[in-house]
């Protein structure tokens, strides 16, 4: 099987193309093909003729896109646009990586695939507009959404509390979000999986359980055995400029129905520490 990634360079992107061996795997960054340029996507999709197209590119910066509107769809909805057009004109397979934040957070238990969107900012909406179209073109389409990443590949969570938790002595961390923290490692080798078993539809793809933002950030730091306070204060305490859903629990039911069953978030980041200290 050949595999294609747009988004390479990523977080996600880099993990995928650790992870997947015995398959010939094209990985691309926005230098190689940025996917808001609807010819050079098309030539590309088109000359590599891969079975699998990976969609792991995006303006991930949730706060960013708030002052950043036009880039946000730009690349998150018109981008995923392009190279799901050029994948349906390829005849080939698309896999489009998408988010917890296309919720609302109202919901009081775990979010299920097939319930309603309701983004609360222009990330979200960028995504869930992204994922409206890309199943209008392509109702075969695999979207896998997550939430929460960490990975050694660039800036993340776990990775900012340590360093702050380096410097001071006591931390502030919102406790009343809740998510599922997902570790790139475990989720690019779900979504190889996936791929493998030819999966269609909307699946959610996290590490098992969930916390708070409050909770990680104390268990990183417990199992960095660093001795900084962490504090649980109130998103209102704490404000930023892009609203985030309460609660962006992704149910792993999707998931399970799929045979696969993720290792817990506590577990995973206990693996991102050895990777880190590699
Ligand atoms: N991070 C999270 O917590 C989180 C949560 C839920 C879902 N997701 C989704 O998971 C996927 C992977 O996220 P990530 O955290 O790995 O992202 P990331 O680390 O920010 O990486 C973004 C990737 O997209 C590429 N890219 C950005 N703009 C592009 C453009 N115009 N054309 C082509 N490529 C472009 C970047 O290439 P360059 O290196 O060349 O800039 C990079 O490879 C995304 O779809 C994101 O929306 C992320």
């Amino acid at each position: 099987m050949r595999a294609m990634i747009f988004g390479a360079t990523g977080l996600l992107g880099q993990a995928l193309m650790c992870e997947w061996s015995g398959d010939e795997v094209i990985g691309l960054s926005s230098r190689d093909v940025d996917i808001r340029d609807k010819q050079k996507v098309s030539e590309k999709v088109q000359s590599v003729r891969a079975e699998w197209i990976v969609l792991a590119a995006a303006y991930a910066d949730v706060d960013g896109c708030e002052s950043n509107r036009e880039r946000a769809f730009a690349v998150n909805r018109d981008g995923a646009v392009n190279v799901a057009e050029a994948v349906k004109a390829a005849g080939a397979k698309l896999l489009f990586i998408s988010s917890d934040y296309v919720f609302d957070g109202t919901k009081t238990s775990p979010y299920e695939t097939d319930d309603t969107r309701n983004p609360l900012g222009v990330y979200g909406r960028s995504k869930a507009e992204a994922e409206i179209h890309l199943q209008e073109l392509l109702p075969d389409c695999f979207i896998a959404r997550t939430s929460w990443l960490f990975g050694t590949g660039g800036k993340c969570f776990p990775d900012t509390i340590l360093k702050l938790a380096a410097t001071r002595p006591t931390l502030d961390v919102v406790n009343d979000q809740r998510g599922c923290p997902t570790y790139s490692v475990d989720l690019a080798r779900a979504i190889i999986e996936l791929c493998r078993k030819d999966t269609k539809g909307i699946v959610h793809v996290t590490n098992a359980g969930n916390c708070t933002w409050f909770e990680f950030a104390r268990e990183i730091v417990r199992q960095a055995g660093l001795t900084t306070e962490v504090r649980p204060v109130t998103t209102q305490q704490m404000p930023r400029p892009a609203q985030r859903p309460a609660n962006s629990v992704l149910s792993p039911t999707s998931l399970e129905r799929l045979g696969i069953t993720l290792p817990g978030w506590q577990d995973a980041l206990a693996r991102y520490f050895r990777e880190r200290a590699v």
